[in-house]
């Protein structure tokens, strides 16, 4: 089969990085996590204290930032300026931070380049919400991944419980429905389905079943 590049966009919580991750372990594809490059990004302004109101600071950080992610079979590590950053990334402050941070222009641009250069060899899978509209509107395969708030809160609930969080089922619905209202709502690359992605509501589906509706499709494409 040829190596084809796929895009999967959708709301926080609807299982697009453990899918893609799954499917892109399967078909030997490379997984890039654009949201981590977001959090990334994110991580830097706060450790830079860099205003996000300072237009001057943030294109100076974007001009001089090296994002790096390394992917491994099972997950995607991520450098800052050669700093491992995978899991500081992941915490609360950053979680509601980062769809601010996301939205601005001179940020997107600096991005949606580096995932153009990591994406252009084929057999990948990109995560994030403004794969098939704004960064590879050419891509083989587009899905738009999405589930109930309801069930997306629920999966991240059981996530952070088991890591020890003691947030409440209600913080993290209230949290994912804010984000998602940000990501739909900003100016620039607003999280939208591509006209021509397919729609995937995984309400009802776990994650085997998930990656497995993914893999069809994609199958069926590269024949
Ligand atoms: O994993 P989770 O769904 O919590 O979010 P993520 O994929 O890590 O993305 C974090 C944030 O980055 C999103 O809420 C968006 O604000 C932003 N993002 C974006 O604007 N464009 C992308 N292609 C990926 C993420
Ligand atoms: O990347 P995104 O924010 O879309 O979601 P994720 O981080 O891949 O998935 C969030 C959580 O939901 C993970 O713990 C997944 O294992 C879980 N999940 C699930 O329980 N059922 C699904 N159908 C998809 C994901």
């Amino acid at each position: 089969m040829r190596k084809l590049t796929v895009a999967i966009d959708g709301p926080a919580g609807a299982g697009k990085s453990s899918a893609a991750r799954l499917v892109a372990g399967r078909l030997q594809y490379l997984y890039i996590d654009t949201g981590a490059m977001y959090r990334a990004f994110t991580w830097a302004m706060i450790r830079k204290k860099v205003d996000i109101h300072d237009s001057q600071a943030v294109q100076t950080l974007a001009d001089t930032i090296d994002i790096r992610l390394e992917p491994l079979a099972d997950q995607c590590r991520v450098f800052v300026n050669n700093q491992e950053v995978t899991e500081a990334i992941r915490t609360k402050n950053i979680s509601s931070c980062v769809s601010s941070v996301a939205a601005l222009a001179v940020v997107r641009e600096k991005l949606v380049q580096l995932q153009r250069t990591m994406a252009e060899e084929g057999g990948v899978i990109l995560d994030g919400r403004d794969i098939g509209t704004v960064v590879l509107p050419n891509a083989d395969v587009k899905i738009f991944l999405t589930a109930s708030v309801a069930s997306r809160a629920k999966r991240r609930f059981l996530e952070m419980q088991a890591k020890g969080s003691t947030d409440t089922l209600d913080d993290i619905a209230r949290s994912i429905a804010a984000r998602d209202d940000m990501d739909s709502h900003r100016a620039v690359s607003p999280l939208r389905r591509a006209d021509d992605a397919i729609l995937l509501d995984n309400s009802e589906l776990n994650l085997e079943q998930t990656a497995d509706a993914i893999m069809d499709l994609i199958l069926k494409k590269g024949r």
